[in-house]
């Protein structure tokens, strides 16, 4: 019998995945489930997003397009770079892919040999793993616990970093925290990182429109753009538009980089297609109030999240201050039996399952970024169901013995 290559080993289905179909399955059997696990924004683009689409299909050519990008949707987002404080680069900088994850396994592909080092935050993304481990890359972590808000400190990168990596992944606003770093934080990072040179910087910037109490989008860029001849910034329309089924990221890097991607491309997906290269190049550059007006909404719901948390003894939850995610530190719960259920949580796994069982509300177990002692909200829903999701939560916590 033939065997599945040796890597399939390696690759694991993604827990946040996981625990989305089996909510999907309960609610099938008629459960009344709220799902605060998967990170999807849960609005629309604007209506001219729609019509840039609708013009490009009259218009199809029906062929591949370019590896790199059509050139319209490039400029698009040059402008969007610009708006973000990143002038200067040109066409020849970027490259498109499906969605910021397929950038991220391009640079992975392009920038890591097997044992080669990528650093990175914990808690982390979760995919971040499972890409190192794709190209059999080892993993450093950088732990950045709740006690430190979840924040990597400019000497822990130092030393991390004289470790020499191949690679410093950083995550800004984060997923899974929803923290954010303020102007000064970046400025000493950058710092650090013009000592180290002998490291590729990748800056997954996807959730940069979601910065919430006036803090900024601030990029090391902004401060040592000495630093651009090996930093990538990835990009998405996924979260900003709420257009992550349309599967469209960038990378703006180095020359040499974004040609690397260009190669890629051109042997696992030959290029975006045509109708939605134009919806994105129109989410780019058209009207910015949809992405505005989300943002607004998603301060206000992390305020109602932290209010229902805070409620709750013991459970610790830094601020948030972006994206549309919190992670609590729950471990209060932990090694205390359900009464309801009977169930003894042992962990913050045994704390989600039962509590998707028993009060029908799906969050993702920490340990899936790294940081067992907490779980992630994704609160991205409507008013209505947060508020119930967030109830139950609070009665889960007051039926622990
Ligand atoms: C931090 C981070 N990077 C990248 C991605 C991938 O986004 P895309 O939908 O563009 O593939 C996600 C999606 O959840 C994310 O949270």
């Amino acid at each position: 019998m033939p065997q599945l290559a040796q890597r399939m080993g390696r690759a694991k289905p993604s827990a946040i995945m996981l625990v989305a179909e089996k909510a999907r399955a309960l609610k099938a059997q008629g459960r009344d489930v709220i799902s605060f696990s998967i990170g999807v924004p849960n609005f629309l683009p604007g209506e001219h997003v729609y019509a840039a689409a609708r013009a490009a299909l009259e218009a199809d050519s029906g062929q591949y397009g370019s590896n790199r990008g059509a050139d319209a949707l490039l400029d698009a987002f040059l402008g969007h770079l610009e708006c973000n404080g990143l002038a200067g680069y040109t066409r020849r900088n970027l490259c498109v892919g499906i969605g910021a994850k397929q950038v991220l396994y391009n640079l992975a592909e392009a920038l890591l040999d097997p044992g080669d080092t990528i650093a990175f935050a914990t808690p982390y993304w979760t995919t971040y793993v499972d890409i190192a481990e794709f190209v059999d890359a080892k993993v450093l972590r950088l732990e950045c616990p709740p006690e430190r808000d979840y924040k990597l400190m400019p000497e822990q990168l130092d030393a991390a970093l004289a470790q020499k990596p191949k690679v410093f992944l950083f995550n800004n606003p984060s997923n899974p925290t929803g923290m954010v770093y303020h102007r000064d934080e970046i400025a000493a990072l950058a710092d650090v990182l013009v000592r180290h040179p002998d490291t590729w910087i990748i800056l997954d910037d996807i959730y940069n429109r979601l910065v919430f109490d006036d803090i900024g989008y601030h990029n090391v860029l902004h401060f040592r753009p000495e630093l651009r001849d090996r930093t990538i910034v990835v990009d998405s329309i996924s979260k900003t538009y709420g257009m992550p089924g349309w599967r469209v990221g960038f990378a703006a890097a180095p020359e040499s980089v974004a040609q690397a991607l260009v190669t890629l491309n051109s042997n696992h997906i030959t290029s975006v297609p045509e109708v939605v290269a134009a919806a994105a190049a129109a989410a780019l550059n058209g009207p910015q109030d949809v992405p505005t007006q989300k943002c607004a909404e998603f301060s206000a719901k992390r305020d109602v999240v932290l209010a229902a948390l805070a409620d709750i003894p013991g459970v610790r939850c830094p601020r948030p201050e972006g994206a549309f995610y919190v992670f609590p530190d729950i471990s209060v719960a932990f090694g205390r039996r359900h009464g309801p259920s009977g169930a003894t949580i042992a962990n913050d796994v045994d704390f989600c399952s039962t509590l998707l069982e028993s009060k029908a509300v799906a969050c993702v177990p920490g340990s899936a970024f790294g940081e067992p002692r907490a779980l992630r909200i994704s609160y991205t829903c409507d008013d209505a169901p947060l508020a119930e999701g967030l109830r139950r939560i609070q009665a889960f916590f007051a039926e622990l013995d």
